[in-house]
């Protein structure tokens, strides 16, 4: 099965952290790429901020000015989701609501043409439940992209139950034509990565909620012994301790409460307290200085 066509339109719903670095992606990819977000102008907004960070490239010498205005000249916010309908591919990237993105999904439905594919970013929802109510759900996947999307090459690519094979190896195709690394798993919960990454979060937020060592150590042995970029507490206030939670809970709900999945009393207490990490300036360490650094 071969890639979508490099000229067909990349359609990316919900232009917040994930969507923009998606949109990107496609645009620096070849595609023409059309943004839309409910809030009114946080297209035109997030648009502006992809601008940004391609001159951001340009300067560091990693893209020359002519391939980010070609790049710029693709993308188009769109103020309604009817600005979608020729779309090759749409990929959602909203709130991680099960009911909003099943809502949006059932107006795509009536907008898009049939053979295109539609793709959810979903952290932690169930790929098969997203797609609930399509009427042709069997060209509905996941693509699960990794924050910063522009960097990080891993998509996992996720078959719900009634995903056709095609659909996947389509989708599979396309990102891999996008320079990404798709690795193609079933709908079980947290898929791989954030399956896998659960008891390294909860293991050590336990550790420290015995007492056992202060975050800053506990991140240290495992960046110097266990040969991990990052430790989780400092992964944690990069990813945001309000999204991290989130993924536990769902991961914790779809297991039935499983002892094993059960989220972090001190994790939760961030949370509430609006220490959510970088984005707001303090979680477990103190972002002050460098809350407003700009991602690559
Ligand atoms: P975000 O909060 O930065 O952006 C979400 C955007 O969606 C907002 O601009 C919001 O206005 C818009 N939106 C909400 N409801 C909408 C609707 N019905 N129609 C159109 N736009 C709507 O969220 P973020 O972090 O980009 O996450 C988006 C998705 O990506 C979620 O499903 C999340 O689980 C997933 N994800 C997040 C990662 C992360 O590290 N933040 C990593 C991988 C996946």
């Amino acid at each position: 099965m071969t890639a979508i066509d490099p000229a067909g339109t990349v359609a990316v719903v919900g232009a917040g952290t994930m969507g923009q670095g998606i949109a990107q992606v496609a645009l620096t990819a070849g595609h023409p790429v059309r943004l839309y977000d409910a809030a009114p102008g946080r297209a035109e907004e997030a648009a502006r901020a992809i601008a940004a960070r391609l001159g951001r490239l340009v300067d560091k010498g990693r893209l020359d000015a002519a391939g980010r205005d070609a790049a710029l000249a693709r993308l188009q916010p769109a103020a309604r989701l009817a600005e979608l309908a020729d779309s090759a591919l749409v990929i959602e990237a909203i709130v991680e609501q099960l009911p909003v993105k099943q809502k949006l999904f059932a107006e795509l439905e009536s907008v898009v043409p049939d053979m295109c594919l539609l793709a959810t970013n979903t952290s932690s929802l169930s790929v098969t439940a997203v797609a609930g109510g399509l009427k042709l759900p069997g060209r509905f996947v996941g693509l699960h992209f990794f924050n910063p999307a522009p960097l990080l090459p891993l998509v996992e690519v996720v078959r719900g139950f009634a995903t056709d094979a095609a659909a996947a190896e389509q989708a599979a195709a396309t990102v891999a034509a996008w320079g990404k690394t798709p690795v193609t798993c079933a709908d079980a919960p947290g898929f791989i990565v954030n399956r896998i990454a659960r008891p390294f979060y909860a293991e050590a937020f336990r550790l420290y909620e015995e007492r056992a060592a202060d975050p800053a150590t506990l991140d240290a042995v495992l960046r110097e012994c266990g040969g991990f970029a990052m430790g989780p507490f400092e992964l944690t206030d990069l990813i945001g301790q309000d999204v991290n939670e989130a993924v536990t809970r769902s991961v914790y709900e779809s297991f039935f409460h499983d002892p094993k999945f059960r989220p972090s009393l001190a994790q939760r207490r961030l949370v509430e307290a609006g220490l959510l990490g970088r984005k707001s300036g303090r979680g477990w360490f103190d972002h002050s200085a460098d809350a407003q650094r700009p991602l690559p």
